[in-house]
């Protein structure tokens, strides 16, 4: 009775042994953790396993390359792909096997779990990839356990400038595509804005758009200017790189003044600035004229006409500016006449010309009894001595001041 008693138990027992056996297949038991690691450091990937009664050789690591198949590295700690020494004798890949613990498993009980650590040392682009950690269970694949991890190496953003659109002159009314791409990982995050902080003209006007590529349609000269690429991925400091568009458009042209009208008292050495203002790509070259003239396609401009650059007349380029934040480039023309006689009075034209087109400007400069502009009081004595032209009026209108300052007139006027 005993025995059969036993006999019970222990069959009872084997079934229940045979049964957890059979049960039991080898199993990886935690995900691998994306490992990101800096370019030139050790990244390590840990693959934690319950063998069972599978020997250690089937612990296998693979690189996964795109459309390639599947690159085995390792087999348990052996390195099956070639690995190459590194600067202070360092191997590239090595496994480390970490035996014996005892983990407690949920579905599993207590389990020993074996940790496989893959170490990939001087990291570089290349290295980049999915790595697989896989039990191959011979005969059963489908029972082979596997598990895919991560390696991230970072890398700061570089925009490739061949990659990206170069500078341009185009004309008005053309469609410009802005281009830029970056070498980056992870991948980088690109946008555009103008480096003006103006809005592009795309639908909707933003002053930023995330894309790689944008198109500007019907481009006109306010689109002139310099468009900055980004690039961003959250590694350093991302990378930018600037391209200058740059819009033909025919000149325009206009007097600095309202009305264009200009004041002065002629024949008693005082001085007039009239001014014009520029605009125009290829920069237009500006030319004042006495007179009014009009600009006609099929006549050449009255060249006895030119004021040219000598006394009393001179012209001067005075500067550049964005006009009210258009990154259009206005330039300012100054026709300086020092000492106006009655002769000057009259009208000024200036052209501006380039080889998209002529544009032109009337300004009037018409008699007034009393000086006009900041000049008046100092110009008609400091003058008077030094001009050549200055006539008899100019000593009468010196009366008014001291003595000495008639004094000091009359020697240098003897000297
Ligand atoms: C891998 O395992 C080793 C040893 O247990 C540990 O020091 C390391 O932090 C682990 N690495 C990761 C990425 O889990
Ligand atoms: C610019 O693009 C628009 C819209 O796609 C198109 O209608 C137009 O013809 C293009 N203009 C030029 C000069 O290619
Ligand atoms: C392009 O711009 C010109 C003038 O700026 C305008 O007359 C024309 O309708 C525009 N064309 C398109 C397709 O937007
Ligand atoms: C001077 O210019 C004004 C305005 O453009 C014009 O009305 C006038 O006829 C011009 N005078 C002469 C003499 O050309």
């Amino acid at each position: 009775m005993a025995a059969k008693i036993f006999c019970i138990v222990l069959f009872l027992a084997l079934s229940d042994f045979l049964l957890r056996v059979s049960a039991i297949r080898p199993a990886i038991v935690e995900n691998i953790v994306t490992e990101v690691r800096p370019i030139d450091s050790t990244a390590t990937l840990n693959c934690s396993v319950a063998l069972f009664s599978n020997p250690p050789e089937r612990v296998q690591w693979y690189k996964l390359l795109p459309g390639q198949s599947d690159k085995a590295i390792s087999a348990g700690t052996k390195i099956t792909e070639q690995n190459p020494i590194l600067q202070g004798d360092m191997l590239k890949y090595e496994v480390r096997s970490r035996p014996g613990r005892t983990v407690f498993i949920p579905d599993m009980g207590y389990t020993d779990v074996t940790t496989f650590t893959l170490l990939i040392r001087r990291l570089t682009n290349l290295d980049a990839a999915n790595y697989k950690c896989r039990i191959n269970v011979p005969g059963s694949p489908a029972d082979s356990p596997e598990v895919v991890a991560t390696l991230i190496v970072p890398r700061e953003p570089f925009i490739n400038p061949a990659e990206v659109t170069n500078n341009q002159v185009v004309e008005e009314g053309a469609n410009v595509t802005l281009k830029c791409s970056a070498t980056s990982e992870p991948p980088a995050h690109i946008s555009w804005i103008r480096a003006n902080g103006l809005p592009l003209n795309i639908p909707g006007r933003p002053q930023r758009v995330y894309q790689s590529e944008v198109t500007l349609i019907n481009v006109t000269k306010y689109d002139r200017g310099v468009y900055r690429c980004f690039a961003n991925n959250n590694v350093g400091y991302g990378a930018k790189h600037d391209v200058r568009i740059d819009v033909n458009y025919a000149p325009s042209i206009r007097g600095a003044r309202l009305h264009n009208l200009y004041l002065q008292a002629p024949e008693r050495n005082y001085e007039i600035t009239l001014e014009c203002v520029s605009t125009g790509y290829p920069d237009p070259e500006v030319t004042f004229y006495s007179g009014t003239v009009i600009p006609r396609p099929d006549q050449p401009l009255p060249d006895s006409q030119v004021i040219k650059n000598q006394f009393p007349f001179s012209v001067e380029r005075l500067r550049s500016q964005g006009a009210a934040g258009t990154h259009v480039y206005e330039f300012f023309y100054a026709l300086r006449i020092k000492n106006v006689r009655d002769t000057h009075l009259g009208n000024y034209t200036c052209v501006a010309k380039n080889k998209y087109g002529v544009d032109a400007a009337v300004l009037k400069l018409a008699n007034e009894e009393v000086c006009q502009g900041p000049l008046c009081f100092g110009t008609s004595v400091e003058q008077s001595a030094n001009s050549p032209g200055a006539g008899h009026r100019s000593a009468g209108s010196c009366a008014v001041f001291s003595g000495l300052a008639i004094a000091a007139f009359m020697m240098r006027r003897l000297l």
